[in-house]
């Protein structure tokens, strides 16, 4: 296959700054392909939290962005993703991203982030030009660059980029990025594009459309979830475009980083083990256990949580089934997370009320969330809806049985427990209810307890599975392929 430029734009990567997955996927495909032989960049704004790691250093020239009524100038930063040569432009402007957060603060989104994002989209794509480096795909990521494949097909279609395609993944259909029609304006896109067949919808601005109605290829992050969001009850009012789109729309399941996520030498944990050594675990149990206020026992099982504390999540499936799972159930809960600020208070209660058996951290922390993927015995994770989910990833990669509700990637990701031969990877469930979540959990549990041989045989699988971007990388470069091919309009065969 052709070595080709490829332009990452996303509001988040990892480990500069990161919110959730999104993150960890930008930070990790473009090693990958990179591997394959292409030509990778990416580029993000700079907030004020981006964790300057490396070596960094400013592009001489401003670059100017022909956004709103006068242009907007920015500095330019390069640097690379660790341990690669994946070069990173982060856009510093400090009127626009020189705050903490990166979509908002609290529960409150910034009132700019039309003007923010479209800022980025415009940004990342005339760097390419000040760059003299035209992409052949110009991958973007979830609403806040929707804006990047309108303007592909509209403004910068006569310019030096237009022979680009654009690759748009959907990471998360539930945030769309809804704005006033100002926006379109504020993007310089002509205003014929605030239309139901394009940017408009229920009257207002959506990015997440405009991208979904102009990408060349669509992509999302697990195969299940690409049919899901084809139908009225998941599909977040965009079901029609999907299926209207639904040729070039494709499910393909994030992989996790190997090298990052290793029990065997994550220097963030007290202990390293493998599949044929598990003594590290046991003492990264133990830590996690001192460090939440558990009782400091071996035996009893810990289930660990580590979310964004969201409906989408189900957490409080989990707070409203646990009163009645620590009556029936010998286990402890270990739960990190920060979100709706009602679900932050019942988590603290049910730890307040159950000293030494419920451990609960309000807040982010990259070396805790590791510490209880790799202290915890199984991770719970009950989402009502879940694209494709990285934690369960995570708690396999690192001897942690998951129990996971049957919904998008983890359906593909986690083979349900089989009573009978002992098979799977974790503990399913349906009904997005606690009776149901207790039930699974319960399972779990039991197994952990009366079923030893086979509780291991679960987290041996996960220790030795192959959970990397190999694959799915080198099914985005097919994509990529055909992106290109479909925007310049070639015989795909003769050029394969
Ligand atoms: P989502 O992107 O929907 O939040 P994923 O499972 O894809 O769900 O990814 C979540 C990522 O964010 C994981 O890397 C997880 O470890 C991390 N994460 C979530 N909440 C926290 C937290 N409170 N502290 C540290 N890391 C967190
Ligand atoms: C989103 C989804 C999550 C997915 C992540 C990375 O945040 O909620 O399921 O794993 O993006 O693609």
């Amino acid at each position: 296959m052709a070595s080709r430029k490829i332009l990452f734009v996303a509001p988040e990567v990892d480990p500069f700054v990161k919110v959730g997955g999104l993150a960890d996927m930008v930070g990790a495909l473009p090693k990958a392909l990179a591997d394959l032989g292409h030509d990778v960049r990416i580029v993000c704004p700079l907030y004020r939290s981006v964790r300057r790691t490396g070596f960094w250093r400013p592009r001489p020239e401003p670059l100017g962005i022909d956004v709103g009524p006068a242009a907007l100038w920015a500095r330019t930063w390069e640097t690379h993703l660790p341990g690669t040569s994946v070069p990173c432009y982060f856009l510093e402007n400090d009127a626009l991203y020189g705050r903490p957060g990166v979509y908002g603060e609290g529960n409150a989104s910034y009132p700019d982030n039309d003007q923010r994002f479209i800022a980025l989209s415009r940004g990342a794509l005339t760097l390419c030009l000040q760059l003299d480096w035209i992409p052949d795909v110009v991958h973007a990521h979830d609403w806040t660059t929707g804006w990047i494949p309108v303007l592909l097909n509209t403004v910068l279609r006569d310019s030096p980029l237009g022979g680009a395609a654009s690759v748009f993944t959907v990471h998360n259909l539930e945030h769309q990025g809804y704005a006033a029609r100002e926006a379109v304006e504020y993007a310089r896109i002509p205003p014929s594009e605030f239309h139901p067949r394009s940017l408009e919808a229920l009257g207002a601005a959506n990015p997440m459309k405009g991208g979904l109605y102009h990408a060349t290829k669509i992509t999302t992050v697990s195969p299940t979830y690409a049919q899901e969001i084809r139908r009225p009850e998941s599909g977040c009012g965009l079901d029609d475009v999907l299926r209207f789109r639904g040729a070039d729309l494709i499910g393909i399941l994030n992989g996790i980083d190997l090298d990052s996520w290793n029990p065997a030498t994550d220097p963030t944990l007290p202990a390293r083990y493998g599949p044929d050594d598990l003594a590290g675990k046991a003492i990264c149990k133990a830590a996690l256990q001192h460090r939440l206020g558990l009782r400091e026992s071996p035996e009893i099982p810990v289930f660990g949580v580590v979310a964004r504390l969201v409906h989408q999540k189900g957490l409080d499936l989990l707070a409203t089934a646990l009163p009645a799972v620590l009556a029936t159930q010998n286990l402890q809960i270990a739960l990190l997370g920060s979100g709706d600020p009602a679900l932050e208070n019942a988590f603290r209660r049910l730890a307040a009320e159950a000293p030494g058996r419920v451990g609960v951290q309000i807040g982010f922390d990259a070396s805790l969330a590791r510490l209880i993927q790799a202290g915890s015995d199984s991770f719970i994770m009950p989402s009502r809806s879940e694209p494709c989910g990285l934690t369960q990833l995570y708690a396999m990669r690192y001897g942690t049985p998951p129990v996971v509700r049957a919904t998008g990637g983890l359906i593909d990701t986690v083979t349900p427990y089989d009573e009978a031969t002992g098979g799977g990877l974790g503990f399913r469930f349906k009904e997005a209810t606690a009776e149901a979540l207790a039930e699974a959990i319960g399972s779990a549990c039991s197994t952990y307890h009366d079923r030893p041989a086979h509780f291991a045989a679960l987290r041996d699988r996960g220790l030795r599975g192959d959970f990397g971007w190999g694959r799915s990388a080198a099914a985005y470069a097919q994509v990529y392929e055909w992106a290109v091919h479909a925007r310049r309009g070639g015989d795909l065969a003769a050029s394969a």
